[in-house]
Formats: structure tokens, sequence, C-alpha cells
């Protein structure tokens, strides 16, 4: 059984593909230990409550410093001990010592066709705002392995979406949410989980 626990900050409907994946058999041998949130008032943290899964909140804002955070976001990670951190719109820095704690055991979904729209300042609705301004007409969603660089790791699984009618961030974001993010983040998991997708490498063809 591969044991998750998945990373959140906002609405958390990765993290609901992500339990409907499991609820409904298209991702199997998985449980979902913790939920973590640095946002106390994030959508996410019900859902995982409403499911019996525990939602944890740890806040930055409730530490006196980031080292003091980060310390403590270490010690509960390494405490569960899970065998995979999804960050699922997680918009916090993972540490380094976490990183090299669970080295190729951390993967990210992170909503464009990784190398474009990525890097520092890359998140949520101003990926999409950014491949708008540039007028691309194919986007997408990159699930890929974390290390010490900012969306940086070996990617795992890509999904292409057209940009077809959206002109807006939102609705761009929308097509991308449910004709990639929703399909490889589960996608990716169960592979890893089915040992498809060896922890630490990418994907062979
Ligand atoms: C998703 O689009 C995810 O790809 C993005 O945040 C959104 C979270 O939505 N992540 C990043 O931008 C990370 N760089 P959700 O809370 O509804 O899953």
């Amino acid at each position: 059984m591969l044991k998750i626990v998945v990373c959140v900050s906002g609405g958390g409907t990765n993290l609901q593909a992500i339990i409907d994946g499991i609820e409904n058999n298209s991702i199997t041998n998985t449980q979902i230990q913790a939920v973590i949130s640095n946002n106390k008032n994030a959508y996410a943290l019900e859902r995982a409550r409403k499911h019996g899964i525990e939602a944890l909140c740890l806040s930055p804002r409730e530490f006196s410093d980031r080292e003091e955070f980060n310390a403590s976001f270490c010690q509960t990670m390494g405490e569960l001990n899970p065998d995979l951190i999804v960050l699922a719109g997680f918009l916090v820095t993972i540490p380094a010592r976490m990183v090299s704690d669970f080295r190729g055991r951390i993967i990210n979904i992170h909503p464009s066709l990784i190398p474009s729209f990525c890097g520092v300042g890359y998140y949520g609705l101003k990926v999409h705002e950014a491949a708008l301004a540039r007028g691309v007409k194919i986007s997408g969603a990159t699930v890929h392995f974390v290390d010490e660089g900012t969306d940086t790791g070996p990617i795992i699984l890509q999904k292409a979406v057209e940009v077809g009618a959206c002109q807006t961030p939102e609705s761009l974001q929308k097509k991308i949410m449910e004709e990639a993010e929703w399909v490889i983040l589960p996608l990716a998991i169960n592979e890893i989980a089915a040992g498809k997708i060896k922890i630490g490498e990418s994907r062979e063809e």
C-alpha cells in the first residue's frame, strides 16, 4: 500500500480528483495518510475531513521565522513518513531538508507544459495569464518529481490541452484542470503505486 501525504493551499480540486480516484478504484493500492495545508481556510481541508482523512494546518504565519516553520514542517512530515508526498496546488517552497529526506519521493502538478511558463512566480492563474499573453495555441499540465529548484525536477507525465476559445485565465485554468490535471495526477499516483513508475525516475515512453 502506497501511503501518501497531499499538500494543498487552496480549493483542492486536484486533491478531490485523488480522493475520487481512490474511491472509484482508478487509483489502486494507495491510501491518503493526511492532508496538510498552509492555509487554515483552504477548502481542501474540508474536502479531506468530509472523507475522514486527517487534515492538518501548518501556517508559516504561526512561526516566528521561516526556519522554525521549516523545522516543524519537516518534523511533521518525518513523523508521518509517507511513501510519497504529493504537492497538489501547494504554494509553499519545500524546505531543502525535506527534498533531501524524501529524495525522489515528492511529486508536483504544474498547470503548464514545462519548461514553458514555470519557475519562480509562475503559479495558479499567473501561469495561464502568461500563456494567454504569449498567445500559445496549446498549453497543458505536467507532473514532475520535486528537486531543489522550482519546477526543475524530472518530468513524469504531461498532457497537452488546446487553448481553443479560452480568453481568460480562469477559463483556461478550468479547461486545463478538467482535461489534464485531474487526469494525469491520479494516473501518476496510480502508476507509482503499481510500481510502473519507479520512485525517483521519469516515465520511459
Ligand atoms: C492547480 O491548477 C495546480 O496545478 C496549481 O494550483 C492549482 C491548485 O488548484 N499549482 C501550481 O501552480 C504550482 N506551481 P486546486 O487547489 O483546485 O487543486
